[in-house]
Protein backbone atom coordinates (compact mmCIF):
# COMPACT_ATOMS: atom_id res chain seq x y z
CA UNK A 1 0.00 0.00 0.00
CA UNK A 2 1.04 3.59 -0.77
CA UNK A 3 -0.32 7.08 0.75
CA UNK A 4 1.86 10.46 0.63
CA UNK A 5 1.26 11.05 4.29
CA UNK A 6 1.11 7.86 7.30
CA UNK A 7 -0.06 9.65 10.29
CA UNK A 8 0.50 7.07 13.65
CA UNK A 9 -2.57 7.77 16.50
CA UNK A 10 -5.82 8.80 15.56
CA UNK A 11 -6.76 11.14 18.43
CA UNK A 12 -7.14 14.95 17.73
CA UNK A 13 -3.55 15.48 16.71
CA UNK A 14 -4.29 12.60 13.91
CA UNK A 15 -7.68 13.20 13.00
CA UNK A 16 -7.44 17.10 12.31
CA UNK A 17 -3.99 16.38 10.16
CA UNK A 18 -5.84 14.21 8.16
CA UNK A 19 -9.02 16.03 7.91
CA UNK A 20 -6.74 19.51 6.69
CA UNK A 21 -4.52 17.40 4.11
CA UNK A 22 -7.78 15.25 2.45
CA UNK A 23 -9.57 18.56 2.06
CA UNK A 24 -6.13 19.41 -0.22
CA UNK A 25 -5.91 16.31 -2.42
CA UNK A 26 -3.35 14.64 0.00
CA UNK A 27 -3.73 11.35 0.24
CA UNK A 28 -3.23 9.92 4.15
CA UNK A 29 -4.06 7.13 6.25
CA UNK A 30 -4.61 7.45 9.82
CA UNK A 31 -3.06 4.05 12.18
CA UNK A 32 -4.79 3.96 15.32
CA UNK A 33 -3.75 1.21 17.41
CA UNK A 34 -7.42 1.15 19.95
CA UNK A 35 -11.36 0.93 18.45
CA UNK A 36 -12.83 4.31 17.70
CA UNK A 37 -14.93 3.72 21.44
CA UNK A 38 -12.17 3.68 23.35
CA UNK A 39 -10.85 7.04 21.86
CA UNK A 40 -14.24 8.35 22.33
CA UNK A 41 -13.82 7.02 26.08
CA UNK A 42 -11.18 9.39 26.84
CA UNK A 43 -12.55 12.62 28.91
CA UNK A 44 -10.09 15.13 28.05
CA UNK A 45 -10.23 18.87 28.79
CA UNK A 46 -12.19 21.14 27.07
CA UNK A 47 -10.94 25.04 26.60
CA UNK A 48 -9.80 25.81 22.90
CA UNK A 49 -8.06 28.90 22.19
CA UNK A 50 -9.21 30.91 19.27
CA UNK A 51 -6.21 29.12 17.37
CA UNK A 52 -7.51 25.79 17.99
CA UNK A 53 -11.54 27.31 16.81
CA UNK A 54 -10.25 28.54 13.14
CA UNK A 55 -8.12 25.68 12.71
CA UNK A 56 -11.38 23.53 13.13
CA UNK A 57 -13.53 25.70 10.99
CA UNK A 58 -10.53 25.28 8.18
CA UNK A 59 -11.28 21.73 8.62
CA UNK A 60 -14.75 22.22 7.95
CA UNK A 61 -16.08 20.40 11.51
CA UNK A 62 -16.99 24.01 12.74
CA UNK A 63 -20.92 24.05 12.91
CA UNK A 64 -21.35 21.88 15.97
CA UNK A 65 -18.81 23.80 18.14
CA UNK A 66 -20.47 27.28 17.25
CA UNK A 67 -24.10 25.53 18.07
CA UNK A 68 -23.13 23.51 20.97
CA UNK A 69 -20.01 25.33 22.34
CA UNK A 70 -20.17 27.99 25.05
CA UNK A 71 -18.18 31.44 24.33
CA UNK A 72 -16.05 32.34 27.47
CA UNK A 73 -15.02 36.09 28.37
CA UNK A 74 -13.60 35.57 31.71
CA UNK A 75 -12.60 33.20 34.40
CA UNK A 76 -12.41 33.31 38.36
CA UNK A 77 -9.61 32.68 40.71
CA UNK A 78 -10.78 31.84 44.19
CA UNK A 79 -8.16 32.57 46.86
CA UNK A 80 -8.05 33.95 50.46
CA UNK A 81 -12.08 34.57 50.79
CA UNK A 82 -11.94 36.68 47.67
CA UNK A 83 -13.62 35.44 44.25
CA UNK A 84 -11.68 37.56 41.34
CA UNK A 85 -12.67 37.29 37.92
CA UNK A 86 -10.19 37.25 34.90
CA UNK A 87 -12.29 39.46 32.02
CA UNK A 88 -10.02 37.79 29.20
CA UNK A 89 -12.24 40.11 26.48
CA UNK A 90 -11.31 43.41 27.74
CA UNK A 91 -7.75 42.78 29.06
CA UNK A 92 -6.43 41.39 25.60
CA UNK A 93 -8.82 43.78 23.48
CA UNK A 94 -11.41 41.31 21.99
CA UNK A 95 -10.24 37.66 22.77
CA UNK A 96 -12.48 34.97 24.67
CA UNK A 97 -12.08 30.90 24.75
CA UNK A 98 -13.78 28.41 23.98
CA UNK A 99 -15.72 25.67 26.27
CA UNK A 100 -16.18 22.17 23.88
CA UNK A 101 -15.44 18.73 25.37
CA UNK A 102 -12.30 17.05 23.24
CA UNK A 103 -14.61 14.21 23.40
CA UNK A 104 -17.06 16.26 21.28
CA UNK A 105 -14.68 17.66 18.89
CA UNK A 106 -12.90 13.79 18.63
CA UNK A 107 -16.76 12.42 17.51
CA UNK A 108 -16.83 15.30 15.32
CA UNK A 109 -13.81 14.69 13.15
CA UNK A 110 -14.69 10.98 13.02
CA UNK A 111 -17.60 12.01 11.62
CA UNK A 112 -16.27 14.52 9.03
CA UNK A 113 -13.86 11.46 7.37
CA UNK A 114 -16.14 8.91 7.96
CA UNK A 115 -18.83 10.48 5.88
CA UNK A 116 -15.75 11.38 2.94
CA UNK A 117 -15.13 7.25 3.27
CA UNK A 118 -11.90 8.17 4.89
CA UNK A 119 -11.96 6.07 8.31
CA UNK A 120 -9.09 5.63 9.96
CA UNK A 121 -7.67 1.92 11.05
CA UNK A 122 -8.62 1.09 14.34
CA UNK A 123 -7.18 -1.60 15.80
CA UNK A 124 -3.77 -1.64 13.99
CA UNK A 125 -1.37 -3.37 15.91
CA UNK A 126 2.53 -3.21 16.01
CA UNK A 127 2.29 0.13 14.34
CA UNK A 128 6.32 0.74 13.89
CA UNK A 129 7.61 3.86 11.53
CA UNK A 130 10.79 2.83 9.39
CA UNK A 131 13.28 4.28 7.22
CA UNK A 132 12.26 8.15 8.16
CA UNK A 133 16.07 8.98 7.84
CA UNK A 134 16.00 7.87 4.04
CA UNK A 135 13.56 9.10 0.64
CA UNK A 136 11.20 6.18 1.33
CA UNK A 137 9.95 5.71 4.72
CA UNK A 138 7.70 2.92 5.74
CA UNK A 139 5.14 2.15 8.38
CA UNK A 140 4.18 -0.95 8.96
CA UNK A 141 1.62 -2.53 11.30
CA UNK A 142 -1.02 -5.64 11.68
CA UNK A 143 -4.38 -6.11 11.13
CA UNK A 144 -6.42 -8.55 11.57
CA UNK A 145 -3.35 -10.81 11.51
CA UNK A 146 -1.98 -9.59 8.37
CA UNK A 147 1.14 -7.86 8.28
CA UNK A 148 0.98 -4.74 6.42
CA UNK A 149 3.39 -2.56 4.87
CA UNK A 150 2.71 1.64 3.86
CA UNK A 151 4.90 3.34 1.91
CA UNK A 152 4.73 6.36 2.44
CA UNK A 153 6.69 10.01 1.92
CA UNK A 154 6.45 11.36 5.08
CA UNK A 155 5.48 10.28 8.82
CA UNK A 156 3.29 12.32 10.92
CA UNK A 157 3.78 10.92 14.80
CA UNK A 158 0.16 11.66 16.81
CA UNK A 159 0.49 9.43 18.66
CA UNK A 160 0.42 10.47 22.40
CA UNK A 161 3.05 10.34 25.06
CA UNK A 162 3.33 6.51 24.96
CA UNK A 163 3.53 5.96 21.43
CA UNK A 164 6.00 4.63 19.13
CA UNK A 165 7.07 7.38 17.24
CA UNK A 166 9.10 9.14 19.66
CA UNK A 167 10.59 6.07 21.07
CA UNK A 168 11.59 5.18 17.46
CA UNK A 169 13.59 8.57 16.93
CA UNK A 170 17.10 8.33 17.26
CA UNK A 171 18.28 8.42 21.04
CA UNK A 172 21.56 10.38 20.46
CA UNK A 173 19.48 13.68 18.66
CA UNK A 174 16.74 13.30 20.65
CA UNK A 175 16.39 15.59 24.00
CA UNK A 176 13.67 15.23 26.95
CA UNK A 177 12.88 17.59 29.13
CA UNK A 178 10.91 16.84 32.21
CA UNK A 179 8.96 18.18 35.57
CA UNK A 180 6.92 15.69 37.57
CA UNK A 181 4.69 17.42 39.75
CA UNK A 182 4.15 15.50 43.10
CA UNK A 183 0.23 15.90 43.16
CA UNK A 184 -2.57 14.55 40.92
CA UNK A 185 -6.05 15.67 39.69
CA UNK A 186 -8.90 13.52 40.90
CA UNK A 187 -11.69 15.00 38.39
CA UNK A 188 -15.37 13.82 38.58
CA UNK A 189 -17.87 14.49 35.37
CA UNK A 190 -21.43 15.03 36.30
CA UNK A 191 -24.80 15.90 35.00
CA UNK A 192 -25.49 18.62 37.52
CA UNK A 193 -25.90 22.69 36.45
CA UNK A 194 -22.52 24.33 36.83
CA UNK A 195 -21.91 26.34 39.45
CA UNK A 196 -21.31 28.97 37.98
CA UNK A 197 -21.28 30.65 34.30
CA UNK A 198 -17.67 30.63 34.12
CA UNK A 199 -14.59 28.19 35.35
CA UNK A 200 -13.38 29.01 39.01
CA UNK A 201 -10.20 28.13 39.22
CA UNK A 202 -9.10 27.68 43.40
CA UNK A 203 -5.89 28.13 45.47
CA UNK A 204 -6.74 26.90 48.55
CA UNK A 205 -5.10 25.99 51.92
CA UNK A 206 -6.18 22.25 51.36
CA UNK A 207 -5.04 22.28 48.03
CA UNK A 208 -6.00 23.23 44.18
CA UNK A 209 -9.69 23.18 42.67
CA UNK A 210 -11.32 24.00 39.78
CA UNK A 211 -14.76 24.00 38.93
CA UNK A 212 -15.26 23.53 35.14
CA UNK A 213 -18.27 22.29 32.53
CA UNK A 214 -18.94 20.55 29.58
CA UNK A 215 -22.19 22.50 28.97
CA UNK A 216 -25.25 23.85 31.01
CA UNK A 217 -26.20 21.22 32.16
CA UNK A 218 -22.45 18.85 32.38
CA UNK A 219 -20.22 19.53 35.27
CA UNK A 220 -16.41 19.27 35.10
CA UNK A 221 -14.98 19.63 38.63
CA UNK A 222 -11.33 18.73 39.80
CA UNK A 223 -9.42 18.52 43.42
CA UNK A 224 -6.17 18.27 43.99
CA UNK A 225 -4.71 14.50 45.38
CA UNK A 226 -2.25 12.71 46.50
CA UNK A 227 -0.37 10.89 43.89
CA UNK A 228 -0.46 7.55 45.84
CA UNK A 229 -4.79 8.50 46.22
CA UNK A 230 -7.27 5.78 44.59
CA UNK A 231 -10.31 6.20 43.29
CA UNK A 232 -11.96 3.49 45.97
CA UNK A 233 -10.91 6.39 48.36
CA UNK A 234 -12.80 9.18 46.54
CA UNK A 235 -16.74 7.71 46.76
CA UNK A 236 -18.75 10.97 45.32
CA UNK A 237 -19.53 12.44 48.60
CA UNK A 238 -16.27 12.78 49.60
CA UNK A 239 -15.42 14.44 46.64
CA UNK A 240 -17.95 17.05 46.60
CA UNK A 241 -17.52 17.69 50.35
CA UNK A 242 -13.41 18.51 49.70
CA UNK A 243 -14.58 20.53 46.68
CA UNK A 244 -17.10 22.48 49.03
CA UNK A 245 -14.22 22.72 51.79
CA UNK A 246 -11.83 24.20 48.95
CA UNK A 247 -14.88 26.75 47.35
CA UNK A 248 -15.31 30.19 48.90
CA UNK A 249 -18.44 29.69 51.18
CA UNK A 250 -20.73 31.47 48.90
CA UNK A 251 -20.05 29.49 46.13
CA UNK A 252 -20.06 26.33 48.33
CA UNK A 253 -23.35 26.58 48.91
CA UNK A 254 -24.88 27.29 45.93
CA UNK A 255 -22.61 24.14 44.52
CA UNK A 256 -25.37 21.32 42.93
CA UNK A 257 -23.90 17.93 43.46
CA UNK A 258 -25.02 14.71 41.95
CA UNK A 259 -23.80 11.14 41.04
CA UNK A 260 -20.55 10.66 39.00
CA UNK A 261 -20.52 9.89 35.36
CA UNK A 262 -16.92 9.61 35.05
CA UNK A 263 -14.24 10.10 37.88
CA UNK A 264 -10.62 9.40 36.60
CA UNK A 265 -7.13 10.54 38.86
CA UNK A 266 -4.52 11.95 36.42
CA UNK A 267 -0.45 12.64 37.22
CA UNK A 268 0.55 15.96 36.13
CA UNK A 269 3.47 16.44 34.13
CA UNK A 270 5.39 18.93 32.02
CA UNK A 271 7.26 17.27 29.04
CA UNK A 272 9.33 18.72 25.98
CA UNK A 273 11.21 16.34 23.34
CA UNK A 274 13.37 18.36 20.84
CA UNK A 275 13.52 18.60 18.04
CA UNK A 276 9.89 17.39 16.52
CA UNK A 277 11.57 16.26 13.47
CA UNK A 278 13.62 13.52 12.40
CA UNK A 279 14.47 13.41 8.93
CA UNK A 280 10.80 12.07 7.12
CA UNK A 281 9.13 11.97 10.23
CA UNK A 282 7.27 14.64 12.45
CA UNK A 283 6.07 14.72 16.10
CA UNK A 284 2.76 16.30 16.63
CA UNK A 285 0.85 17.12 19.73
CA UNK A 286 1.23 14.58 23.19
CA UNK A 287 3.84 12.58 21.36
CA UNK A 288 5.84 15.43 21.85
CA UNK A 289 5.32 17.11 24.72
CA UNK A 290 2.43 17.25 27.63
CA UNK A 291 1.66 19.80 29.68
CA UNK A 292 0.08 19.43 33.16
CA UNK A 293 -4.06 21.07 32.80
CA UNK A 294 -3.83 24.11 35.02
CA UNK A 295 -3.12 26.18 31.53
CA UNK A 296 -5.92 24.18 29.72
CA UNK A 297 -3.30 24.26 26.66
CA UNK A 298 -3.11 20.24 26.03
CA UNK A 299 -5.50 19.86 23.05
CA UNK A 300 -4.24 23.50 21.79
CA UNK A 301 -0.59 23.04 21.64
CA UNK A 302 -1.69 20.01 19.28
CA UNK A 303 -4.08 21.96 17.54
CA UNK A 304 -1.57 24.97 16.81
CA UNK A 305 1.16 21.73 15.85
CA UNK A 306 -1.49 20.75 13.36
CA UNK A 307 -1.89 24.18 11.97
CA UNK A 308 1.92 24.50 10.77
CA UNK A 309 2.74 20.73 9.72
CA UNK A 310 -0.56 20.67 7.55
CA UNK A 311 0.13 24.22 6.39
CA UNK A 312 3.93 22.77 5.64
CA UNK A 313 3.09 19.74 4.28
CA UNK A 314 0.39 21.68 1.88
CA UNK A 315 3.12 24.12 1.13
CA UNK A 316 5.48 21.02 -0.07
CA UNK A 317 2.92 19.16 -2.21
CA UNK A 318 1.48 22.34 -3.81
CA UNK A 319 4.40 24.71 -4.50
CA UNK A 320 7.30 21.77 -4.05
CA UNK A 321 8.25 23.99 -1.34
CA UNK A 322 10.01 22.06 1.88
CA UNK A 323 10.78 25.69 3.61
CA UNK A 324 8.08 25.24 6.01
CA UNK A 325 8.44 21.91 6.52
CA UNK A 326 12.17 22.67 7.19
CA UNK A 327 11.53 25.07 9.81
CA UNK A 328 8.39 23.59 11.69
CA UNK A 329 10.44 22.03 14.47
CA UNK A 330 11.97 24.97 15.58
CA UNK A 331 8.39 27.33 14.63
CA UNK A 332 6.14 24.30 16.86
CA UNK A 333 8.90 24.06 19.71
CA UNK A 334 8.54 28.35 20.01
CA UNK A 335 5.11 28.05 20.87
CA UNK A 336 5.74 24.63 23.05
CA UNK A 337 7.78 26.51 25.27
CA UNK A 338 5.93 29.32 25.99
CA UNK A 339 2.17 27.44 26.73
CA UNK A 340 4.90 24.89 28.71
CA UNK A 341 6.25 28.07 30.50
CA UNK A 342 2.54 29.67 31.17
CA UNK A 343 1.22 26.14 32.29
CA UNK A 344 3.83 25.60 34.65
CA UNK A 345 3.60 29.31 35.83
CA UNK A 346 -0.41 28.34 36.90
CA UNK A 347 0.42 25.10 38.31
CA UNK A 348 2.73 26.70 40.77
CA UNK A 349 0.10 29.38 41.41
CA UNK A 350 -2.49 27.75 42.40
CA UNK A 351 -1.43 24.23 44.02
CA UNK A 352 -0.36 23.57 47.47
CA UNK A 353 3.15 22.04 46.88
CA UNK A 354 4.39 21.90 50.71
CA UNK A 355 3.22 22.63 53.89
CA UNK A 356 5.15 25.57 54.19
CA UNK A 357 3.56 28.40 55.02
CA UNK A 358 6.24 30.86 53.51
CA UNK A 359 5.28 28.84 49.56
CA UNK A 360 1.62 29.84 50.21
CA UNK A 361 2.27 33.63 51.33
CA UNK A 362 4.59 33.60 48.30
CA UNK A 363 1.32 32.36 46.19
CA UNK A 364 -1.15 34.73 47.73
CA UNK A 365 0.95 37.94 47.33
CA UNK A 366 1.36 36.56 43.48
CA UNK A 367 -2.48 36.48 43.52
CA UNK A 368 -2.93 39.91 45.05
CA UNK A 369 -0.53 41.05 42.75
CA UNK A 370 -2.10 39.84 39.34
CA UNK A 371 -5.58 41.47 40.59
CA UNK A 372 -3.96 45.23 41.41
CA UNK A 373 -1.83 45.20 38.14
CA UNK A 374 -3.51 45.79 34.86
CA UNK A 375 -0.31 44.57 32.91
CA UNK A 376 0.21 41.57 35.27
CA UNK A 377 -3.67 40.47 34.73
CA UNK A 378 -3.28 41.24 30.83
CA UNK A 379 -0.38 38.65 30.99
CA UNK A 380 -1.98 36.26 32.47
CA UNK A 381 -5.25 37.15 29.93
CA UNK A 382 -3.11 36.75 26.60
CA UNK A 383 -1.41 33.50 27.74
CA UNK A 384 -4.71 32.22 28.27
CA UNK A 385 -6.44 33.03 24.86
CA UNK A 386 -3.52 31.98 23.55
CA UNK A 387 -0.39 32.99 21.90
CA UNK A 388 -0.22 33.99 18.19
CA UNK A 389 1.89 31.27 16.21
CA UNK A 390 5.26 33.25 15.28
CA UNK A 391 6.26 33.04 11.68
CA UNK A 392 3.91 31.71 9.75
N1 LIG B 1 0.19 2.96 17.30
C1 LIG B 1 -0.95 3.57 16.88
N2 LIG B 1 -1.63 4.45 17.63
C2 LIG B 1 -1.14 4.74 18.85
C3 LIG B 1 0.05 4.15 19.34
C4 LIG B 1 0.72 3.22 18.50
N3 LIG B 1 1.85 2.63 18.90
N4 LIG B 1 0.29 4.63 20.58
C5 LIG B 1 -0.71 5.47 20.85
N5 LIG B 1 -1.58 5.54 19.82
C6 LIG B 1 -2.81 6.33 19.73
C7 LIG B 1 -3.60 6.40 21.02
O1 LIG B 1 -4.45 5.28 21.16
C8 LIG B 1 -4.36 7.69 20.85
O2 LIG B 1 -5.64 7.48 20.26
O3 LIG B 1 -2.46 7.68 19.46
C9 LIG B 1 -3.51 8.52 19.91
C10 LIG B 1 -2.90 9.74 20.59
O4 LIG B 1 -3.93 10.59 20.99
P1 LIG B 1 -3.83 11.59 22.23
O5 LIG B 1 -3.12 10.93 23.34
O6 LIG B 1 -5.19 12.15 22.46
O7 LIG B 1 -2.83 12.74 21.71
P2 LIG B 1 -3.05 13.95 20.68
O8 LIG B 1 -3.85 13.53 19.50
O9 LIG B 1 -1.70 14.53 20.50
O10 LIG B 1 -3.98 14.97 21.43
C11 LIG B 1 -3.55 15.84 22.39
O11 LIG B 1 -4.93 14.90 24.05
O12 LIG B 1 -3.92 14.08 25.97
C12 LIG B 1 -4.67 15.08 25.44
O13 LIG B 1 -4.08 16.92 26.75
C13 LIG B 1 -3.93 16.32 25.53
O14 LIG B 1 -5.79 17.39 24.89
C14 LIG B 1 -4.53 17.01 24.43
C15 LIG B 1 -4.68 16.06 23.35
C1 LIG C 1 -11.81 20.84 31.89
O1 LIG C 1 -12.92 21.34 31.66
O2 LIG C 1 -11.66 19.61 31.93
C2 LIG C 1 -10.66 21.74 32.16
C3 LIG C 1 -10.82 23.10 32.01
C4 LIG C 1 -9.75 23.94 32.27
C5 LIG C 1 -8.55 23.43 32.65
C6 LIG C 1 -8.37 22.06 32.78
C7 LIG C 1 -9.44 21.20 32.52
O3 LIG C 1 -7.51 24.27 32.91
Amino acid sequence: MRTQVAIIGGGPAGLLLSQLLHLKGIDNVVLEKHTQEHVLGRIRAGVLEQVCVDLLDDAGVGQRMHAEGLVHEGFDIAFDGRLERVDLRRLTGGDAVMVYGQTELTKDLMDVLAAADKNPVYEAEDVCPHDFDTDHPRVTYRKDGREIEVQCDFIAGCDGYHGISRASAPKNVLREFERVYPFGWLGVLSNTRPVSDELIYVNSERGFALCSMRSHEISRCYVQVSLDDTLEAWPDERFWDELKSRLPEAVADTLVTGPSIEKSIAPLRSFIAEPMRFGRMFLAGDAAHIVPPTGAKGLNLAASDVRILSQALIEYYEEKDAGLLDRYSDLALNRVWKSERFSWYMTNLLHKFTADPFDYKMQLSELDYLFKSEHAASALAENYVGLPIEGL
